[in-house]
């Protein structure tokens, strides 16, 4: 329904990001008043935001960091339900506490050390939380990942994987994989809160989310994916992806706001494929990108089960959909060469 926001006020944290700004979106077109967190008001990374349609009336940016509690609570006090969705997110799992990586995008690596990704994650849903208990918040839908799900060598090859699974905390340390450590531990620290003090927390687990862009300055982790395949490389792992649209991904977290009966933990993806199926799909539809040459077989296979949120009655769209739509909005963003 078109005006099932109208007179109600909604934060979302790291409203600049590629999954927030998508729901920034849908949320200023159902008529809600949104308060948008963004670490560097002013800087023109945000512009986009600022040209969305009713952003002029119903979008305020508040200046605020995950680590600051003052400057969230400032953001969150007066709004009915929060969408916690910034928390850092690296290009690549990092090998180890200093290793040299992509972030969020930027031409030339840095040093991303565990407490740049572990403390916001952690701390800065600790401290979302607890502005919005005290601002006597209606609901608190968390962004969580397929990272706190599925990273666990104890979960049996015959297993479907649904809410009941966790990322195995000790073996993402083990691994030095940070991010999925953060997310499993700010999910996990989030459903204990709610627990202990009745704050309605609902969290939504989305796997790769591909789509279109709304950002024409920095791109972020999960689109540099499909973007390495469409300039090619010598060669890449065969591995299985799942894929879920920004779109459809958006939906999900304003159902779980919107539907009385969400409750606890929602896995969101749509598609599931192996990296070389997928460039063929790509190939089909855009045959002038050069693509992968080779691919290394690697033996994963899992399925993964999203009952529970269809359940609730959210659709998705076609992976072909997708695909042509984000690439068109890297080419129109100027990331990627028209072909
Ligand atoms: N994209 C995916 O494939 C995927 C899959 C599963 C889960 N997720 C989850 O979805 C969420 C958004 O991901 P995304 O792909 O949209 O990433 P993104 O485009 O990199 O956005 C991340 C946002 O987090 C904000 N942020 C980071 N550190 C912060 C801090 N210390 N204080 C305040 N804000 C901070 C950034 O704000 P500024 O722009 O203001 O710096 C940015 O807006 C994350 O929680 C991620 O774990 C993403």
């Amino acid at each position: 329904m078109a005006t099932a926001g109208i007179g109600k006020t909604v934060c979302v944290t790291g409203a600049g990001g590629f999954v927030a700004s998508s729901l920034v979106k849908l949320l200023l077109s159902k008529g809600y008043f949104v308060h948008g967190t963004v670490r560097q008001p002013g800087d023109e990374k945000y512009d986009f935001l600022l040209k969305l349609e009713r952003a002029s009336e119903n979008l305020k940016l508040f200046k605020a960091d995950l680590l600051n509690y003052e400057s969230l609570y400032s953001a969150i006090v007066g709004c009915s339900a929060v969408f916690h969705i910034a928390s850092p997110v690296p290009s690549s799992s990092v090998p180890n506490p200093e290793a040299r990586i992509y972030f969020r995008g930027q031409k030339y690596p840095c040093v991303i050390r565990v407490v740049e990704v572990v403390e916001p994650a952690v701390k800065g849903t600790t401290n979302v939380l607890e502005a919005s208990l005290e601002a006597k918040v209606e609901r608190v839908v968390f962004v969580s990942s397929k990272a706190a799900v599925s990273m666990n060598p104890k979960l049996s090859k015959d297993k479907v994987i649904d809410e009941s699974c966790w990322s195995d905390k000790e073996y993402c340390r083990k691994m030095e994989n940070w991010y999925c450590y953060s997310k499993t531990e700010a999910e996990l620290q989030a459903l204990d809160f709610a627990k202990r003090t009745g704050l309605a927390v609902v969290t939504i687990c989305p796997s790769l989310v591909l789509g279109p862009i709304l950002q024409s300055t920095v791109v972020n982790a999960s689109s540099l994916v499909l973007l390495k395949l469409l300039k090619g490389c010598e060669s890449l792992e065969n591995k299985q992806r799942w894929i879920v649209d920004v779109r459809d991904l958006a939906d999900a977290i304003l159902m779980a706001y919107e539907k009385p009966e969400a409750e606890g933990r929602y896995i969101c993806t749509a598609h599931s494929i192996k990296i070389q199926e997928l460039v063929e799909k790509l190939r089909t539809l855009y045959p002038n990108y050069s693509f992968p040459k080779n691919y290394i077989e690697v033996d994963y296979y899992a399925r993964v089960s999203t009952e529970k949120l269809q359940r609730l009655g959210w659709r998705y769209r076609s992976l072909e959909e997708t695909l042509v739509d984000s690439v068109e909005s890297y080419k129109e963003a100027g990331f990627l060469e028209s072909k």
